[in-house]
């Protein structure tokens, strides 16, 4: 079974794409490593062409505001059903929030949409709380081992470990007492810390409430 990876990210292969390391640590370790490929600075109708001669695709995502990056939606625009049967689509969405129920949209149009193209849906893996995987790796070791361990099953098995599914995709809400201490944090300021300090490296700390389209 030949399998690519494409990358969703606006980002592409950059050093700070956490999709680009969620790709790459899924494929490590392989006997053969899947093909990665990026949405971002492609031809599109050409990688819509290439992705032809595999068995399986595998896109690699993030969440932008709710849904899918916009070079994503493009891409699938210039998808074509598979003119064979027996082809097999699945997605990896990773996003910045903690909770995964936000990504439920987005997940049952990738169902939908496998079968519209007549792919068999491999499924969605779903990691919420990724945001700051490029800038603490240390911090998110055991995230990308589970990462790493889906790729290797997936390369025995062709199919999602279920139970790394599962495990990737907690919390998918918040318990009410998860919801009342994250709100303390937010009341006291300390959930920005980390942001502001970004802001003030990037000397746009002034500019944090600016509403440009009002
Ligand atoms: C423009 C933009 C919009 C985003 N919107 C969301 C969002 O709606 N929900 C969420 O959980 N994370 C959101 N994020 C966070 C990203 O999903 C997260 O940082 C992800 O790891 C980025 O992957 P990348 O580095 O490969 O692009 C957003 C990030 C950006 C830059």
């Amino acid at each position: 079974m030949k399998t690519i990876i494409i990358n969703g990210s606006p980002k592409g292969n950059a050093r700070n794409s956490n999709t680009r390391i969620i790709s790459e640590e899924f494929v490590r370790g392989m006997k053969t490593p899947c093909d990665i490929k990026c949405i971002a600075n492609s031809d599109l109708e050409e990688l819509a062409h290439h992705i032809e001669k595999y068995d399986t695709v595998i896109i690699i995502l993030p969440l932008y505001i709710h849904a899918m990056p916009g070079i994503m939606m493009n891409f699938i625009e210039h998808l074509k059903p598979a003119s064979i049967q027996g082809k097999y689509l699945g997605f990896i969405i990773q996003a910045g929030f903690v909770e995964t129920a936000q990504e439920k949209y987005v997940e049952r149009y990738f169902a939908s949409l496998a079968k519209q193209l007549n792919y068999n849906y491999l499924g969605t893996v779903s990691k919420g709380e990724a945001a700051g995987i490029y800038m603490f790796p240390k911090m998110f070791k055991k995230v990308l081992k589970k990462i790493n361990d889906l790729g290797k099953i997936y390369e025995e098995t062709h199919a999602f470990d279920q139970n790394i599914i599962e495990e990737l995709g907690k919390p998918y809400e918040l318990s009410k007492i998860q919801t009342f201490l994250f709100q303390l944090l937010c009341d006291l300021g300390l959930n920005n810390v980390g942001w502001h300090k970004m802001l003030r490296q990037n000397h746009a700390f002034d500019k944090r409430l600016d509403r440009p389209f009002l």
